[in-house]
């Protein structure tokens, strides 16, 4: 029999075992579509073979953030089209396709039920099975699509939109909780402090360019939990005491934005470099990753990259572009799951997606 074309497998390495994983994520407002590989053997880490990605944030700009029934209905628009462009790209064909993945959870309802539906119409029409990821395990992983890959055990500090957590990564779905946010996360902070200086949506990157014409000590702002003895986090607290010095200098706010924004930055970097390096300290781990949205941030990456370097320990990041959603992070954690054995793709086509979804379940 005939086997369906695909460059990568006729490239000339021995990949005739490898899997071809294609990766669906639509979990909020970002399509994003990828073709990853499993090489051969157990330490070999996935490959990614093309991706692409739409965001919708200029449509949802207008309404000063995500509006629900608006992403699930620009989600169906794109995803068939980027996964062509995907295929194309890779020089696979579909028919090449051994797994169907794509997040299950956590994330917008309608939004993750098109990825869902889509993957298992997709993988049904092919005869191939599905295999549905945590979204935050994609983040959790995504830094093994770096030119410089993570080895485990590691420390994880993933700070996106809706979590802050500092995990202890053994290997793939080996995953202690050592603390996380009792209330808003990190990204949450940036986003709810960038709207009340006005600086629209998505707070964190305008927050952080601002921030950077700003003097940091301007204004002093709590740095919650800081010394709570535990590896949790609260930033609800300083998204009020950032609403309250916002209040104060009524009309003087627009003069003094940026040294608010600077201020309110090292605010939140200063508690996530603070308990990411006592992670560190307390399991006596010698790697750091950082994982989310958050992880974009300068000011977060150089300073745990100077404290790092002076207590030898290494730390890694996703590459910029492919820290807030994509769909490559997603094919990587199936990937990943399938090649550790951990994760079962399945020919059970039920989209039972799951909007709430606490990674504690995939803990061990
Ligand atoms: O991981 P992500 O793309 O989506 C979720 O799964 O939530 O994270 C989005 C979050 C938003 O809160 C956004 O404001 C924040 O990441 N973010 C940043 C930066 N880039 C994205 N926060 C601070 N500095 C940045 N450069
Ligand atoms: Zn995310």
């Amino acid at each position: 029999m005939l086997q369906p074309s695909c460059n990568y497998r006729a490239s000339g390495r021995d990949y005739t075992s490898s899997m071809l994983i294609l990766g669906i994520e639509s979990s909020c407002d970002e399509t994003g579509v990828a073709l990853v590989a499993t090489a051969e053997g157990p330490a070999q880490v996935p490959v990614l073979l093309s991706h692409a990605l739409y965001s919708q944030i200029e449509m949802h700009q207008a309404y000063g953030g995500v509006v629900p029934e608006l992403a699930s209905r620009d989600h169906i628009r794109r995803v068939l089209p980027l996964t062509d462009e995907v295929m194309q790209a890779s020089g696979c064909e579909l028919q090449a396709v051994d797994v169907v993945a794509y997040t299950r959870g956590p994330g917008l309802a309608g939004a993750l039920l098109v990825g869902a539906g889509v993957a298992c119409a997709l993988a049904a029409s092919l005869g191939k099975p599905v295999l549905g990821v945590h979204h935050l395990e994609g983040h959790l992983l995504s830094p093994f699509l770096s030119q410089d890959p993570p080895e485990f055990p590691f420390v994880a500090l993933l700070v996106s939109g809706g979590h802050t957590q500092l995990m202890r990564v053994d290997g793939v779905g080996q995953y202690a909780l050592l603390g996380e946010t009792i209330d808003d996360a990190a990204g949450e902070a940036f986003d709810k402090s960038a709207k009340l200086m006005g600086l629209g949506y998505p707070g964190g990157p305008a927050l952080s360019r601002l921030a950077q014409t700003g003097d940091s000590q301007a204004f002093k702002l709590p740095r919650p939990l800081l010394h709570s003895g535990d590896l949790d986090f609260s930033f609800a607290g300083l998204k009020t005491a950032v609403m309250t010095q916002a209040r104060k200098l009524g009309d003087t706010l627009q003069t003094r934005k940026a040294d608010l924004a600077a201020s309110t930055q090292a605010a939140i970097v200063e508690v996530l470099v603070k308990k990411s390096m006592t992670a560190l300290r307390e399991t006596g781990l010698r790697r750091l990753v950082v994982a989310g949205g958050v992880g974009a941030n300068h000011s977060l990456r150089e300073q745990l990259n100077a404290l790092c370097q002076k207590q030898n320990i290494r730390v890694h990041y996703p590459e910029l572009h492919l820290c807030t959603d994509n769909g490559a992070m997603i094919a990587m954690a199936a990937a990943m799951r399938l090649q550790a054995g951990v994760g079962q793709a399945t020919t059970r086509y039920a989209f039972d997606v799951k909007p709430r979804w606490p990674l504690a379940e995939l803990l061990t």
